[in-house]
């Protein structure tokens, strides 16, 4: 599971390289049109007042841009970014000295935002809404709060699962931005650009080949890249055309629409083990030996966003579209009315 070649999670070699490929300013980051505008009017009415940027809240599947935009926001407004994380930062005394130590208007970046502990949190609360930070000094009887200046900063907050913050934490970004699954025309903007930095070969059709089989995440369209030019290089002459593209792309055995086995494999479980399903996530889990955050993280909203899965009260139903992807007679056979109705 961990070289899943359409794991949109990141490796750790692939950390070092993703770096080359990553946009810095606005202008190069591809799609995403609606955030781009609005993200662009915050940031010139903050530098118009000279204030730091109000907090910003990026949500989405993992791979589509959220700690690209991060940096994006920091290197626009020109000043210092912090990076941590919900469960790096474990106690309240690691999140004062961590602020503390902030310049004005810099911007802390908390990836895995939902992850934070209920006590790093509360104290986050004023921090972000006064600048202003409660501190006890001494123990016992006689120990005093004390409430502690900060100057202005941005907080720009990242994660899979916005369902799991808790409202009050929510409440304090004044702008939430959620990231779509980008479009073939942007994916192909996106490979060709990566294309051009890695000085790959490549045709038109070939990066339109790639593109169609991303699952509309730029960190995997990249990683498909990477893995077609292997291919390029060892078995063709180097250069990324249709066939090529093509025929690197089923040896991985990625199908058409980018699914892999284990898409597969889960869609094939709900239809012939469930008979379509409703099952439960941890049923599924189990009988897929997948974990389940991964699955709900990970797998399934792409699956979701193809309507090849809907998510009911009772458990993940398979739709039409999955039975047909997969030569599956759905049942009521082919020419039947929707298979399900999705509450
Ligand atoms: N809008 C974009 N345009 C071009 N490349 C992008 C864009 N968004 C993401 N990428 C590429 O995808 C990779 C993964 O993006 P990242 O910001 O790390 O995703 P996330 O933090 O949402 O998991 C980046 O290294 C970058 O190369
Ligand atoms: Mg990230």
């Amino acid at each position: 599971m961990g070289d899943r070649l359409v794991s949109p999670n990141i490796s750790e070699e692939e950390q070092l390289i993703e770096g080359s490929l990553r946009p810095r300013r606005l202008s190069e980051y591809v799609g995403q049109e609606k955030i781009k505008e609005n993200l662009s009017i915050l940031l010139e009415a903050a530098r118009r007042r000279s204030e730091s940027v109000d907090h910003v809240l990026l949500y989405g599947p993992p791979g589509l841009g959220k700690t690209t935009l991060c940096n994006i926001i920091a290197a626009e407004m020109g000043v210092n970014l912090r990076t941590t994380s919900g469960p790096a930062i474990e106690h309240a005394g690691d999140l004062a000295s961590i602020l503390t130590s902030l310049q004005p208007g810099e911007i802390l970046f908390i990836d895995e935002i939902h992850r934070l502990a209920r006590a790093v949190e509360e104290r986050l609360y004023s921090a972000m809404e006064d600048f202003a930070l409660d501190v006890m000094i001494g123990k016992g009887p006689s120990a005093k709060s004390l409430r502690l200046s900060l100057p202005p900063f941005t907080v720009v907050g990242a994660t899979t699962r916005v369902g799991s913050l808790t409202a009050p934490l929510r409440d304090r970004f004044g702008a939430i931005y959620r990231m779509e699954y980008y479009d073939q025309e942007a994916l192909k903007l996106i490979v060709a650009r990566s294309a051009r930095i890695l000085k790959v070969a490549s045709e038109m059709d070939g990066i339109e080949e790639i593109a169609s089989r991303a699952r509309g995440t730029p960190r995997i369209v990249n990683r498909l890249l990477k893995r077609v030019r292997d291919y390029a290089q060892v078995k063709a002459n180097g250069v990324i055309t249709k066939d090529v593209a093509q025929a690197a792309l089923d040896a991985m055995e990625v199908d058409k629409i980018g699914l892999d086995q284990t898409d597969r494999n889960m869609l094939m479980t709900i239809i012939t083990k469930f008979n379509g399903g409703p099952v439960g996530l941890d049923t599924l889990a189990a009988s897929t030996s997948e974990d389940s955050e991964t699955i709900e993280d990970v797998y399934e909203p792409y699956l979701l966003q193809l309507g090849f899965i809907a998510r009911t009260p009772r458990g993940r139903i398979a739709m039409r579209a999955a039975y047909q992807h997969l030569g599956i007679t759905p049942p009521g056979g082919e020419g039947g009315q929707t298979l399900w109705t999705t509450p």
